[in-house]
């Protein structure tokens, strides 16, 4: 086997550079050399990649990397053109990987960037070239298909719970009537969002409603829900998706303006749905109304990761070095869930064309939109994924991070 090349793409998470720890392991254990890519294929572009054995130098290396939220080698958000539109740039990337002798070529993301592990794949056995291309997949947002779930998406539920169970202890510090809203990423998905259900325990009431972007949001049931609830419970902590809509389409973090910035791939920056609803309902009600966005704090939170999830991440990028040695191309790591209780996962490869570009979204019957719950099967699914601890290596009191020297 020749040289393997590494890269990370999309949104981070609070593990993805477990998974980079892990492809970079995977080959160290059989002597082959790893390279980096700088911002992704973007990057790579540009003739922008490191040689990780010149900067992952010890164990402790392996292990910061582990612990260092963001994307180590950088990200982007790029969208390959289609072969028949532009031959140029796939014959670009394919000389700058023969130059460096690249045998197979790793790709850490979700299912936009799956859409470039799929591309590069479809040109290189049309062309009959020898390069091999594996996805590692990677999301806070668990909307990638066929896996039962995506390596950052327990951390990111662990650190979305464990703060909304705080919240919900500073909303009820006065005796007063308040609501909070908090809003949570996932665009089209409500995975994360189902992350406030399981906050409900014997020390936490839980939070009072939920609401996921899978079903429309009606406004007005909204505004006399909470006008109910506010009956007998003056503190309402209230979940809301990023990413509802009302009946017409509109995402609610637009009702006031309309965003028009659109990435590559066609997505919008939901962000301000909680500030929205918190104007709203301080305009009909009158009371104290907060809005909290959790924002990349879900993302980036690698002082709470889950152990379940920084090992399986860790896992699927050693995994996905051994599926290239084996010979297969044009594949991705999925999990498959044997039990929930004990919790066992077995690793598998698959198709790449059942998993680029498709949207998992919750499914339906898990979500109570008239009352503002979900059910407990999404609870049971969540909660092994948050289980164990995994804490920084603390340096003055804060926690060390490994840094890339080159760029
Ligand atoms: O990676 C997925 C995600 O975190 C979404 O949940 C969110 O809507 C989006 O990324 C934000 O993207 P950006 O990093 O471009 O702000």
């Amino acid at each position: 086997m020749g040289n393997i090349i590494v890269g990370q793409s999309g949104g981070p998470t609070a593990v993805i550079n477990a998974s980079l720890a892990g492809v970079f392991k995977g080959g160290k254990d059989n002597n082959i050399k790893v390279y980096g890519m700088i911002n992704g294929i973007q990057g790579l572009l540009d003739e922008k990649y490191v040689d990780l054995s010149q900067e992952i130098k010890t164990d402790l290396d392996i292990e910061l990397l582990k612990r260092t939220p963001s994307a180590y080698l950088g990200s982007c958000r790029f969208k390959l053109p289609n072969m028949e539109d532009n031959e140029e740039i796939y014959e670009k990337i394919f000389s700058i990987l023969k130059k460096i002798d690249i045998d197979t070529f790793f790709y850490i993301g979700g299912n936009d960037s799956m859409d470039t592990i799929k591309k590069l794949h479809t040109y290189s056995i049309a062309k009959n070239k020898k390069i091999k291309f594996i996805g590692v997949p990677k999301t806070i947002d668990n909307d990638l298909a066929v896996t039962d779930h995506t390596p950052g998406f327990g951390s990111a539920c662990k650190y979305i719970a464990t703060t909304i169970k705080e919240i919900i202890k500073d909303a009820t510090v006065y005796d007063a009537k308040n609501i909070t809203i908090i809003e949570i990423m996932g665009r089209n998905a409500g995975w994360l969002t189902g992350a406030a259900a399981i906050t409900k325990s014997n020390d936490c009431s839980g939070v009072d409603l939920i609401y996921l972007p899978e079903v429309v949001f009606d406004i007005e049931e909204f505004i006399d829900k909470v006008k109910k609830l506010q009956k007998t419970k003056k503190s309402l902590v209230i979940a809301v998706s990023e990413g509802i809509k009302n009946k017409n389409g509109v995402n609610i973090c637009e009702l006031e303006e309309e965003n028009t910035l659109l990435d590559c791939f066609g997505h919008k920056s939901l962000s301000g749905t909680a500030n929205t609803l918190a104007r709203i309902l301080y305009k009909k009600l009158g009371c104290k109304t907060r809005a909290i966005e959790l924002n990349t704090t879900q993302r980036c939170a690698s002082h709470l990761v889950s152990e379940v999830d920084i090992n399986e991440s860790f896992l699927a990028g050693v995994y996905a070095v051994n599926v290239a040695l084996s010979g297969e191309n044009g594949k991705v790591i999925v999990f498959e869930r044997t039990s929930n209780t004990p919790y066992n996962i077995n690793m598998k490869s698959h198709n790449v064309y059942d998993i680029a570009n498709v949207e998992k979204r919750v499914p339906i019957e898990w979500i109570d939109s008239k009352n503002g719950t979900v059910s407990n099967e999404l609870i049971e699914y969540i909660k092994p994924l948050i289980q164990g601890e995994v804490y920084p290596i603390m340096v003055d009191g804060l926690p060390k991070h490994l840094k890339l020297n080159r760029y």
